[in-house]
This record gives structure tokens, sequence and C-alpha cells, in this order.
């Protein structure tokens, strides 16, 4: 989300005639956007400030902006601590960056940290890094309350966006080549609960809105991320293996493997729902990948809820997963829970989970070769000798070929790795080329 917000910037200040610079001291412009999710970004932030206090003195009409969670936490403490900053921007706010921008040249620090979404995000024109790929998001905001999570604090709850809206972005990215999109929100599960669809008394589902995108001429991929294991619901997983430009992949955020730590983590699941969920979709999308994100450490973890954690990963078998050590965010009720772990145990745990499932990663990537996967280009070596390109199940597949970014192309798995693959282009003439 925080990366999609960055698009935005870049679209917003595009289509106000500017360009990008190749050197900070030169910019008119600097924005620092931040996200405060794992990190202590704040240390990052202030950081990079204080590099550009100098760069800024000797350049005065350069303006900097702080946008993103910290602008929406630290509001007046950026003021104070950086007030050579020119605009502070709340996730609520990015629309109007433009006129506070235009305002600071006037009246100083401009700050607008409103706490409602106003205008739905994918709503502002966006500068995507890549031609034929895009994030779409659809329901900014989270209603849960992770006791570890800083999201609903600085995103606010869950806004949908009307089914028509998302539609027509993605009809309009089709339109400029995109072929693959992804579908963005903290909880995907419940996209819609909060609108109705307009005339009847329903919500939309987030089923019927995956079959809808699947159906837009000219997108080929859709993935979206991520669903919630509490409120996850069998129609989606017909969507899924119904709607052909759906990909066999699914990032499903386990946090922990211990029914302690999901309670007090406040997720409402439980180990043996998460599983259950997991075989029920296995078995209808035969060769569907599955990645997650888990903590580790979170306050209270004792050796037994990480054993059973281990033990999990051990039987779910992700191809890859997003791991972290707990940090407390301030403002967060787990930041203030007894029995926060030491950071050694906690270091220690971690390294025995990633070995854990770089192990698994590679004997799934083992199991791989052999077969013949189609897949996206999504760029080459500088020197334009290879490709790099994804399964539609999300693995990485180096290409030994040059070959153009958005291209669609069919590779034999010839070798493989914990985190990328080696293909051999397939030259039959049938799903080759775009
Ligand atoms: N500490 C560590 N990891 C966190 N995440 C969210 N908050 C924290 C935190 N305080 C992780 C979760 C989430 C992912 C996006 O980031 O695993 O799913
Ligand atoms: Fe955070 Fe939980 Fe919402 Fe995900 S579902 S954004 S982890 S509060």
């Amino acid at each position: 989300m925080n990366e999609h917000d960055s698009e935005r910037i870049a679209g917003l200040l595009l289509a106000d005639g500017m360009t990008p610079a190749e050197d900070i001291a030169a910019s008119r412009v600097v924005v620092l956007n931040t996200c405060a999710i794992r990190e202590n970004a704040d240390n990052k932030l202030y950081g990079n400030l204080g590099h550009l206090k100098p760069v800024k003195a000797a350049n005065p009409q350069m303006r900097i902006v702080v946008s993103g969670c910290l602008a929406q936490k630290d509001k007046g403490e950026i003021q104070r601590r950086a007030p050579w900053v020119d605009v502070v921007v709340g996730t609520h706010a990015l629309p109007h960056l433009l006129e506070l921008l235009a305002r600071s040249e006037t009246e100083g620090l401009q700050m607008d940290v409103r706490e409602q979404t106003e205008t739905f995000p994918s709503a502002l024109p966006a500068a995507r890094d890549d031609a034929f790929r895009a994030w779409v998001s659809i329901a900014p905001g989270c209603d849960n309350a992770c006791t570890f999570c800083i999201v609903p604090l600085v995103r606010g709850p869950q806004r949908s966006r009307a089914v028509d809206d998302i539609l027509a972005e993605v009809r309009g990215l089709a339109a400029r080549g995109v072929v693959e999109v992804t579908l963005l929100g903290q909880n995907v599960n419940t996209y819609g609960r909060d609108v109705t669809v307009p005339g009847s008394p329903r919500s939309p589902l987030f089923a019927d809105l995956l079959r809808r995108v699947g159906a837009v001429d000219g997108i080929r991929r859709v993935r979206f991320t991520s669903p919630h294991p509490h409120d996850f619901t069998p129609d989606v997983i017909e969507a899924m293996a119904d709607t052909p430009a759906v990909c066999e992949h699914i990032h499903f955020p386990m946090q922990s493997g211990s029914d302690d730590v999901l309670r007090r983590m406040q997720r409402s699941y439980r180990r043996d729902r998460y599983m259950g969920w997991l075989e029920r979709i296995r078995a209808a999308i035969p060769g569907i990948a599955a990645s997650t994100d888990i903590i580790v450490g979170f306050p209270g973890e004792t050796e037994r809820d990480f054993e059973q954690t281990l033990e999990v990963v051990e039987a779910a078998r992700f191809d890859s997963a997003y791991m972290f050590q707990y940090s407390p965010r301030p403002g967060t009720r787990a930041a203030s829970f007894d029995g926060q772990v030491h950071k050694e145990v906690v270091q220690a745990r971690f390294d025995r989970l990633v070995a854990l499932q770089e192990r698994i990663s590679t004997e799934e990537a083992a199991a791989l070769v052999g077969e013949t996967h189609e897949v996206l280009v999504e760029g080459g070596d500088k020197k334009g000798r290879s490709t790099q390109s994804r399964t539609r199940t999300n693995r990485i597949v180096h290409i030994a070929e040059a070959m153009e970014p958005g291209r669609f192309a069919r590779a034999r798995i010839v070798a493989a790795a914990a985190h990328h693959l080696t293909g051999e282009l397939v030259r039959d003439p049938v799903g080759a080329g775009t």
C-alpha cells in the first residue's frame, strides 16, 4: 500500500508537469513517503531529514514533503524536530499534495493529517513502475485490531471502493497495455462490507469482484493481497478456481502457529482452521502456491509456542514466507503487553524459522524441475543478456535470453534454488507469445 502511495505521489507530480530528478541536491521537490508497519521508520526519517538540511540550505527553492504513516502519526513532532520540512501530508490527504505544495511557497509549513479519506486512492493518477503490471486499491483501511499492527491507527477504517470504479480503473489499465493487476486491501475478504450495491441492500462480494476483474479484456493475470484467514469464505475459492485469469498463488498470512499467540494477537482464527482453509484451497486449485507472513517473538511467545509455529510451517509447506521479528509499534496494544521477548531469543528463533523455510522453499522449488510454466517477462539484466520472469504461481524464473518486459512465454524449469528458478524457453506455437 505504501509503494502504491508512492506511485500516486509520483503520478500527481508528473501530472503537474514535473519530471524525475537525477540528483537530490538539484531537485525542487523531495518526498519522503514513510511506512511505519514494521521498522523504526522514525529513525530513518529523521536521519534522512538531517541529511537534507544542508542540501536544502544550499538550494533554498527545494520543498521537502513528508508523507505516509509517520506523517499521519507524528504530526507536530516532525515540525518540531525538522522545521525545514515544508509539507506534512498524512495518509488520507494525499490528493491535496499539490495544493499544499503551492501554498507552502508563500505561507510556510503546510500540514494536512485529516482523519478521513475523501478521494479513493486509485482514483488519482499513478506513475507505475511497470507498464504491464499494476496495483489496484480496492479497500483502503482496516476494521480489524490485531494487537501488533499500526495499520488501523494510520489508515483508519476500511473504505471499500465501488465495484464499477474498480472495474473502470482496471479497464483503463488494460487499455494502456497492463496485463496483470494485483487487488490491494488489508483484508480483501471483507471487501464490500461497508458499502452496498447501488439499488440493492446487498453488499458487493470479493468473489464477484474477482470474477469481474478476471473477465476484463486484456487482463491475463489477477492477484490479490491479502486475504484474512478469519474472514475467508468458500465462494472465494470457487471464484479463484473458475476464473482463468486468477493466478494459482495465494498469500495467506498466518502470523503464528500457536493458538495462544493468535489469541493474544487478536487474530480470531486458530491454527486448525487456518490449515483447514489451506487444504480446501489446495484441493480446489491444483498446483496452487501458498505464501505467508509470520511474526516471531510476539510478547509472551514461549519456546513451546514457537515450536508450534515451526510445526505448522513444516506441515503447511509454503512456497515462501515473509518472516518478521516482532517490533513494538508505538500506540498498538501489544507494545505495552507483558512478556516482551528478549532480542537475542527473538533472533535465535527467527534464524531457526528462516532456516526451516529455506529448506522447504528449496525442496518445493526442486519439485518444479521438468515442469513447463507460463511466464510473464519482468525485465532483464542491464546488458540485455537474460530475462527475469514470473510464473503464475509467483516464482521468479531466470531465462538466458533477452526478452521484452510484458511479454508472455513458456519456460521449462531446468534448475531450482530457494528463491528463483532457471528456465529454458519452450518454442511451441501454442500458448506462447502475447
Ligand atoms: N512487528 C512485526 N511484524 C509486523 N507485521 C505487522 N506489524 C508488525 C509488527 N509490529 C507484519 C505482519 C503483517 C505484515 C504486513 O507485516 O506479518 O502480515
Ligand atoms: Fe493489521 Fe490485522 Fe488489519 Fe492486517 S488485518 S492490516 S495485520 S490490523
